[in-house]
């Protein structure tokens, strides 16, 4: 395993290149209007939390990667509560007709935030446990690349209004810092894991193609933020709010 874990590795630093998190680096554009993908994101963040509960996690298990996947979704699950909290104090949980919630969950702009969750569930469900844990252990390479930026702006936008920004601030990343996984047994014992070569090549495919959908999501993102930017429903918002000053 410790090839396809140093491969994620790898993989995590070429993502972090991408323009979406130069975007999110870019300290001339306000805070918010830098956080303004995470409506487009919401299909994706919400869904996540059913992959765990429902997909990657199988109960009783006698397998103990299975059973280190099912801890880590407990540890996961509950994640989209912080979201919900931010997109009320970043000023994005505007009034919307039921119907216009539909449309806008299911519009072309946040199909790339819906086939992800699609996707990822395609690939959990063909997968054994130790291939589930590569594609877990990929999807929280990209997760930590994104919330470490977001941490930083964030902290930001925290000095102006003393608001905590739980989802994208301190809060979430350390949670994703502390998943049991990730402690000093368990990372030694997960490299130790022995997978055949039939199993190496999957899992390498696994972690490409993991890789290749969240870089398609970044792009989708960017777009909806860059959109944002120009409408006039953002500047409006953010003529009321009470953060403007960051900028
Ligand atoms: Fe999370
Ligand atoms: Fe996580």
């Amino acid at each position: 395993m410790k090839d396809i874990l140093a491969l994620i590795a790898e993989k995590q630093q070429t993502y972090s290149q991408l323009p979406f998190f130069q975007f999110l680096q870019d300290d001339s554009i306000h805070p918010i209007k830098r956080l303004a993908f995470a409506p487009c994101a919401s299909p994706f963040i919400m869904s996540f939390t059913d992959l765990c509960k429902y997909i990657l996690r199988q109960e009783p298990t006698n397998d103990k990667i299975q059973a280190i996947l099912n801890q880590h979704t407990y540890e996961d699950d509950f994640h989209w509560q912080c979201f919900l909290e931010d997109m009320e104090k970043l000023g994005f949980n505007c009034s919307l007709q039921f119907n216009d919630a539909l449309r806008f969950l299911w519009s072309e702009e946040t199909k790339a935030s819906r086939l992800l969750s699609y996707e990822l569930y395609k690939y959990i469900a063909q997968s054994e446990p130790i291939e589930k844990l590569v594609i877990l252990e990929a999807i929280e390479a990209t997760a930590n690349v994104c919330l470490s930026l977001t941490k930083q702006i964030t902290d930001k936008l925290q000095l102006s209004n003393s608001q905590e920004y739980k989802f994208f601030g301190d809060y979430h990343l350390n949670l994703e810092n502390t998943h049991n996984a990730h402690s000093h047994d368990l990372i030694t014992f997960i490299n130790n894991i022995y997978i055949s070569e039939k199993t190496r090549q999957k899992c390498v495919g696994l972690v490409e193609k993991v890789f290749e959908l969240f870089t398609q999501w970044t792009d989708s993102l960017l777009r909806y933020a860059q959109g944002y930017q120009l409408s006039q429903t953002s500047n409006l918002q953010l003529d009321r709010g009470q953060i403007l000053e960051v900028a």
